[in-house]
């Protein structure tokens, strides 16, 4: 669990051997091994396949790959850097940071000469790398107050619950959920987070629960059906997770289990946070449900359960071998659920109007709000 030298970020670009690397996150907790991603189809499989996860993490990765684009062709053409472009848009259809950083990194290079590109590229991925840390840092700041207001009401621990991980792996630093914790921690509140396993891929028990443990911060892992239960108890003070595309009228996806969350919370008077950085909000939809697309995963991730034992990691099947399995990967959330958000320019309620207040330059009047 403990290792030493961990990365101080889930990916980053190594000058010496001109190679994007990554922390392979379906190792994790139990073994940390870094990866080269030297191709194209090699950045696009670490998508696909969830070596890197978490939203803003897929379009700092996206975005890299469209340096690797750059690099394995030399001066790439508008053609070549369009179709490679398409291809990485193309690896997870639910998180927007994805079309948001390779839209942004295609329109860059097109106005950018095909022999500069390759700097180009590099420099932009880079930056859009340390946009995204510093939004999780400022979401941070903005969300402070909110576990501070409950810590000076109540005796004993802030009791927050998350699900899934959207921690600092998911994106770059901080995270966005967990940023407020990390604030609050380091306030000296006491914060104690109850980590929803999230099954299938598990990676609130793997990964968020892995990343609170290396920090110091009280955690306890509990199963995806208990939030209701702690939640009736009044064991939960506020729920704050992430999101991987949220509409500009306030609808959430977020991994599966995420809405069951919301109910559970609306009916116990629970606040109900989702944390994102601008890229996370799809300016042109305004139906969640009608218009997010859900990614449908392989059914062998719910059949089958990795884990480790004796040493080595190993993969059981849980199910009868015939009986069928689905693998819905995310939920919507609509907005009448949602308390508020807490993003880098601040906090705001869930309705159009108070996200145009908050992004008035990002509102696209596409949107019928
Ligand atoms: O399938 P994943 O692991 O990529 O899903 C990740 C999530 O659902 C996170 O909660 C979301 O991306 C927010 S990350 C800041």
């Amino acid at each position: 669990m403990a290792f030493q030298d961990v990365p101080s970020r889930p990916i980053w670009f190594d000058p010496a051997s001109e190679a994007v690397q990554v922390i392979d996150q379906r190792r994790l907790p139990h073994q940390l091994v870094v990866m080269d991603l030297s191709t194209v189809d090699a950045v696009i499989e670490a998508i696909v396949e969830m070596v890197v996860r978490g939203a803003p993490l897929i379009g700092v990765t996206a975005a890299y790959g469209v340096y690797v684009a750059c690099r394995t062709a030399g001066h790439i053409d508008d053609d070549r850097l369009r179709h490679e472009c398409a291809r990485l848009r193309a690896a997870r259809p639910t998180a927007v940071n994805l079309a948001w950083s390779v839209d942004r990194m295609l329109k860059t290079l097109l106005a950018t000469p095909p022999r500069q590109r390759r700097a180009a590229a590099l420099a932009l991925a880079a930056t859009i790398a340390d946009e995204e840390a510093d939004n999780c840092r400022r979401i941070g700041r903005h969300g402070l107050p909110l576990i501070e207001t409950v810590a000076a009401k109540k005796d004993g621990p802030v009791n927050v619950l998350t699900h899934c991980n959207a921690g600092w792996l998911a994106c770059v630093e901080y995270g966005t959920a967990t940023a407020p914790i990390y604030a609050a921690v380091e306030a000296g509140i006491e914060v104690h987070v109850w980590v929803d396993e999230t099954r299938p891929l598990n990676q609130g028990a793997r990964l968020t629960a892995w990343e609170l443990a290396q920090r110091g911060v009280a955690h306890t892992v509990i199963t995806d059906n208990a939030g209701g239960h702690l939640m009736q108890h009044a064991m939960v003070d506020l729920v704050i997770v992430g999101t991987d595309r949220t509409t500009a009228t306030g609808d959430v996806a977020n991994k599966i289990g995420t809405y069951l969350k919301a109910l559970a919370a609306r009916d116990n008077g629970v606040p109900f946070y989702v944390a994102l950085p601008s890229s996370t909000f799809d300016w042109c939809l305004d139906d969640g449900l009608a218009q997010i697309p859900i990614e449908a995963r392989d059914p062998d991730e719910v059949r089958y359960v990795q884990g480790w034992a004796d040493g080595r990691s190993v993969r059981v099947l849980v199910p009868p071998a015939q009986s069928p399995a689905g693998n819905y990967a995310f939920d919507v959330t609509p907005a009448r659920l949602v308390t508020g958000f807490i993003t880098e320019r601040g906090v705001c309620g869930a309705s159009p109007e108070a996200i145009r207040n908050l992004f008035p330059d990002r509102h696209r009047p596409s949107a019928q709000i």
